[in-house]
């Protein structure tokens, strides 16, 4: 039978999920489908029913439902629960399983760019993507990781909480030229005209500044470390990467990322060019 999968959000028209995934699952011949479903937060618990009732294989989870989800679910992977938050769920036959696949999507995508584990990591913001990424890089064998806030006390927290050290926003512009890696999670530069999170004057040149957003592809932030000669990342590979953890686990296969990393970009209006 026909295996289908979906995207639930409120919004979900944008979703660029069901393009990744059904044109994953066309190149690797699987006979499945992948909806967008708009899901408005009273009706989550109802929907999952629905969706379970009319047997879906597994789903991907965007805003505003990664944590209302969580409840929902028979069972959590560790990344999952470090969150508190859920992206994809797998059906495993008798479970519905939670896991979140953003942080350690984001790793892949610096890893495929041949960073060391023992770089010097800056982490911009602490937010709940920027927990994700602590968590992760954790994971992953990152040793060095220094996270900087416009508010220094959830600094403190992520870093206590990840085995990190906190500085303030002053004192990362002022040691810049020690990280090898920059990590911009907050949501300045979704916004055209925003100020930066931290001025990049100090940075070195050659360094990895990477920012989770794709839309813009290039955020005032990456404008200003390709101007110091930085290699700069934006976050269509974080996406690509999450989806990719999550075609793994319905699948057993490792699809085309860098294929793939491509086409979005194209699809955003971009040039991809693999430096
Ligand atoms: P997300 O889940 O997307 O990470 P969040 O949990 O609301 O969202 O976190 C937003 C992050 O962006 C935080 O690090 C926030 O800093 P504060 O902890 O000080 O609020 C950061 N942020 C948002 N707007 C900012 C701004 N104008 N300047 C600097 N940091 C900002």
């Amino acid at each position: 039978m026909k295996k289908w999968y979906a995207v639930i959000g409120d919004p979900i028209s944008h979703s660029l999920s069901p393009f990744m995934h059904e044109s994953w699952f066309d190149e690797y011949d699987i006979d499945a489908a992948y909806l967008p479903i708009h899901v408005e937060p009273s009706q989550l618990e109802k929907s999952f029913e629905a969706m379970k009732t009319l047997g879906i294989s597994g789903f991907n989870i965007t805003l505003p439902h990664k944590q209302s989800i969580v409840p929902l679910l028979g069972k959590l992977e560790e990344s999952a629960m470090q969150m508190n938050a859920v992206n994809t769920v797998n059906f495993d036959g008798t479970h519905y399983l939670g896991s979140n696949t953003d942080g350690d999507g984001f790793v892949r995508s610096i890893l495929a760019h041949s960073v060391d584990k023992a770089s010097k990591v800056l982490l911009i913001g602490a937010g709940g993507a920027a927990r994700g990424i602590a968590c992760a890089l954790k994971r992953a064998g990152f040793t060095d990781v220094t996270i900087t806030n416009r508010t220094f006390r959830r600094a403190e927290e992520l870093a206590a909480e990840t085995g990190g050290t906190a500085v303030t926003l002053i004192e990362s512009e002022e040691r810049l030229a020690e990280f090898g890696v920059l990590i911009q999670t907050t949501s300045v530069g979704l916004a055209t005209g925003e100020a930066l999170p931290i001025s990049l004057e100090r940075v070195k040149a050659g360094t990895l500044v990477a920012d989770i957003i794709y839309n813009p592809l290039e955020t005032p932030f990456l404008k200003k470390a390709e101007e110091k000669n930085c290699i700069t990342l934006n976050g269509v590979g974080m996406f690509v990467y999450q989806g990719a953890i999550a075609f793994e686990k319905w699948t057993g296969i490792q699809p085309n990322t860098e294929k793939m990393i491509q086409l979005i970009t194209e699809k955003l209006g971009g040039t991809y060019v693999n430096d």
